[in-house]
C-alpha cells in the first residue's frame, strides 16, 4: 500500500480539531486552558483525562496515553494508522490517494459504509434534478430552505425499482451487499435486487463518525403507506442505540451540555432550523437502554420532547423509565394541542420552541403531578397514580434523589412518605425477588457490631449532612477500623463539609459515588436502598455522639487490654510499656508547655 504522504497528514492535523474529535466521545469539560474529562482508554471516576487545545493533544495521567487526533481516533476506534488518517480526511474534505486493495479484502462494514455513499449521491442528485420537482416543492412546504436541505443531505429516492440498484451496479458493488446494507430488497425467487425506498424523501443517518449507517424515507403522496420507510438493521446501522442528528448534535451537545431527544426526523430538523443542533430523533424505534448510554457518553442532562398527545405522554413516561437507570438529568418540555415540535415550530416560531424547551420542567417531577392530578380523593384513582409512578420511582439511580422524590410525591399525593416507600419496597420485593433475609439491612446487620455501628453513623450523616462537623469527621478517623464503611462514612463526612448539598439539603450521591470504590458503592446502595436502620425516633445528633462514643470506648478496651497483656507478660514487654507511657506523658506536657497561656487560661 502506498504511503499517505506527511504534507497530507499534516493538512488533517491542521483541519481537524482535537477538542471537537475528542467532545464527540468524551464529555469534556473546560479547566483553564484545557479540558478534561473521563478517560475513555481505562476505567476511573475522577477526570484525569487532558486536552489541550493549544497544543491539538490529549493526554491521561492516569494511564499515561497520549497523543494527538490520528491517535485518539486509533485508539478510540482500534484503527491502523492510515484508517485512523483517512477517517479524519474524509470527513475534513482532504484528499487522500487511494490505495489499490482488494475490495473483498476490506471489513464489510466498510463496504456497507460505502454502499450506503454511493445511494446518499444518488438521492441527492436526483432530489436536484427534473424528476425531484415535487420533493423539492414537498420540502419547501415543510419549511425548509434550500440550505437546510443541502446540510443535512436531505435527498429524494424517485418512484423506480432500480435508482439505487443501478448506481451500485454502476459502480461494481454487487446486489447482495446493496441487500446486507439494507438499501436493495431480493425480488422473489431471488432472481435480482429492487430499491426499497422509493417515492420518497431520503434522510441520510450517520453516526458519530459521520459515516452513513442508513436512511430514513418519507413518503411523499399523502395516501403512500407506510408514512415512514427505513432501511433496515444492518451491520452498521443498529436502531438500538442510532440516532437522527449525529454528527452535526455532537458539537452543540457539548456548547450546551444537554440532548433534546424527540421522536421523528422533521421534529429533529425544526429544533435544527430553531437554532438548537443539539436535538436528536430516534430512527422510528422506542427509546432503549443502548440509546441511553449513547447519550450518558456525551451530556447529564437530556430534555425529552415528545408530541404533546396522549401517545407522546406515553411515550415520554417509558423513555424515562429507560433514562433514569443511566443517572441523567431529565427533563420534559411539553407540547399544546398535540402538537409535535414540527407543528409546534411552524405554528409559533423558533422563539416559542427555544423558551418552551429552556423551561422544561423537570421530568419526573411533571409525571408525578399529572399522575396526582386524577382524582386523589378515589382510592382508585390513586392506586393507578402509585401504579404508574413508582416504577419510575425505582428507577432513579441516585439513592438521595430517590429518597427526595418519594417526598415530593407524598405531597402531590398528600399522603404520607412511608405509604410512598411501602409502595416501593413492595415493587422491589416482587420485581427483583430479593429473599427477606438477604435484605440489605438485614446483610448490614450480619457484619458484626463494629460495621454494624459504622452503617448506622453513615445513615445518619446521609440524612443529616449538617452533623459532619470537624469533630465528628476526626472521630471517624480516629475511631473506625480502616475499611470500606470507614472509607464510606469519611467520603459522606467530606461531602458534605466540601459542600456537595443539592437544593434540599440532601447530600449530592453523584459526587461522593464518583469518587469510591466499588466496595463503598455497594455498601451505599445498601444503606439508601435497606430498611432504616437509624430509629426514626431518635435524636440524629445522639445517634451519632452515641455511635462515636461507643468506638471510643472500644478502642479504650482494646488498649487497656493490650496494656494488660503486656504487664501480664512482665519482663521485657512490662519494662517497654512503661518506657512508652512516661514518654506519652512527657509528650503531653511539652504540648501543653508549647500552648499560649491565654488558651491554656481558657482550657481550664
Ligand atoms: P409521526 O407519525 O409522529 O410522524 O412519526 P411525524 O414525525 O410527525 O411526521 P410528519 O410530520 O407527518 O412527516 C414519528 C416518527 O415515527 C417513525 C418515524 O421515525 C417518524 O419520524 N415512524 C412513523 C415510522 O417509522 N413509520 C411510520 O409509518 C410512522
Ligand atoms: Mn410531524
Amino acid at each position: 500500500m502506498g504511503r499517505i504522504p506527511d504534507a497530507t497528514i499534516n493538512e488533517i492535523r491542521n483541519r481537524v480539531d482535537i477538542v471537537d474529535l475528542v467532545g464527540r466521545y468524551v464529555q469534556l469539560k473546560k479547566a483553564g486552558r484545557n479540558f478534561k474529562g473521563l478517560c475513555p482508554f481505562h476505567d476511573e471516576k475522577t477526570p484525569s483525562f487532558n486536552v489541550s487545545s493549544d497544543k491539538q493533544i490529549f493526554h491521561c495521567f492516569g494511564c499515561q496515553v497520549g497523543g494527538d487526533v490520528v491517535g485518539f481516533l486509533m485508539r478510540h476506534e482500534n484503527l491502523t494508522f492510515p484508517e485512523a488518517v483517512r477517517t479524519l480526511a474524509r470527513e475534513c474534505g482532504v484528499e487522500v490517494p487511494e490505495e489499490h486493495g482488494d475490495a473483498a479484502e476490506r471489513g464489510i462494514s466498510e463496504q456497507v459504509h460505502e454502499a450506503n455513499e454511493i445511494a446518499q449521491r444518488t438521492y441527492v442528485d436526483a432530489l436536484a434534478s427534473a424528476e425531484g420537482e415535487a420533493a423539492r416543492a414537498y420540502l419547501a412546504k415543510r419549511g425548509l430552505s434550500g440550505d437546510d436541505v443541502r446540510e443535512l443531505g436531505i435527498g429524494f429516492a424517485p418512484d423506480r425499482w432500480d435508482t439505487v440498484a443501478r448506481a451500485l451496479a454502476a459502480r461494481k458493488v454487487g446486489g447482495d451487499l446493496g441487500a446486507k446494507a439494507g438499501l436493495l430488497a431480493e425480488r422473489q425467487g431471488g432472481s435480482g435486487h429492487y430499491d426499497r425506498l422509493r417515492g420518497r424523501v431520503t434522510f441520510p443517518i450517520y453516526d458519530v463518525r459521520r459515516r452513513i449507517v442508513g436512511f430514513g424515507g418519507r413518503a411523499l403522496g399523502a395516501d403512500q403507506e407506510p408514512k415512514y420507510l427505513n432501511t433496515p438493521e444492518s451491520p452498521v446501522f443498529r436502531k438500538r442505540e442510532s440516532f437522527y442528528g449525529f454528527p452535526w448534535a455532537l458539537e452543540a451537545i457539548r456548547r450546551s451540555d444537554r440532548a433534546i431527544v424527540c421522536e421523528g426526523y422533521f421534529d429533529r430538523i425544526a429544533l435544527h432550523r430553531a437554532g438548537l443542533g443539539e436535538g436528536l430523533a430516534t430512527c422510528g424505534t422506542a427509546l432503549t437502554r443502548e440509546h441511553a448510554r449513547n447519550l450518558k457518553r456525551r451530556t447529564q442532562t437530556v430534555v425529552m420532547l415528545f408530541d404533546g398527545d396522549a401517545a407522546g405522554t406515553k411515550a415520554m413516561e417509558r423513555a424515562l423509565e429507560v433514562l433514569l437507570p443511566e443517572g441523567l438529568r431529565l427533563r420534559a418540555a411539553v407540547l399544546p394541542d398535540g402538537m409535535d415540535p414540527d407543528d409546534f415550530l411552524a405554528r409559533h416560531g423558533a422563539d416559542a420552541l427555544r423558551a418552551v424547551i429552556d423551561g422544561a420542567p423537570d421530568a419526573l417531577e411533571l409525571v408525578m403531578g399529572r399522575a396526582a392530578a386524577f382524582d386523589r380523593a378515589s382510592p382508585v384513582a390513586k392506586a393507578e397514580a402509585v401504579a404508574r409512578v413508582v416504577p419510575l420511582l425505582d428507577a432513579v439511580a441516585s439513592p438521595v434523589e430517590r429518597r427526595a422524590y418519594v417526598r415530593r410525591f407524598a405531597l402531590h399525593m398528600g399522603c404520607g412518605e412511608d405509604e410512598v416507600l411501602a409502595e416501593l419496597h413492595e415493587r422491589r420485593r416482587r420485581e427483583h425477588a430479593v429473599p427477606e433475609d438477604e435484605r440489605p439491612a438485614v446483610r448490614a446487620r450480619r457484619r458484626g457490631p463494629a460495621d454494624r455501628h459504622t452503617a448506622i453513623l453513615c445513615e445518619a450523616l446521609l440524612r443529616n449532612p449538617t452533623l459532619a462537623t470537624d469533630d465528628v469527621r476526626a472521630g471517624i478517623e480516629r475511631g473506625l477500623e480502616p475499611g470500606p464503611w470507614r472509607a464510606l462514612a469519611l467520603a459522606l463526612a467530606d461531602a458534605s463539609r466540601a459542600g456537595h448539598v443539592d437544593a434540599e439539603g440532601e447530600i449530592d450521591l453523584f459526587r461522593v459515588e464518583r469518587d469510591l470504590g466499588e466496595e463503598e458503592s455497594q455498601l451505599l446502595r445498601e444503606l439508601t436502598t435497606g430498611d432504616a436502620l437509624v430509629d426514626a425516633n431518635a435524636a440524629p445528633e445522639r445517634v451519632v455522639a452515641d455511635v462515636l462514643d461507643w468506638f471510643a470506648r472500644q478502642r479504650a478496651a482494646a488498649e487497656r487490654r493490650e496494656t494488660t497483656r503486656r504487664l501480664e507478660l512482665g519482663g521485657d514487654a512490662a519494662a517497654q510499656l512503661i518506657a512508652e507511657k512516661q514518654r506519652q506523658l512527657e509528650e503531653r506536657r511539652a504540648r501543653l508547655r508549647a500552648q499560649a497561656p491565654a488558651a491554656r487560661g481558657v482550657a481550664r
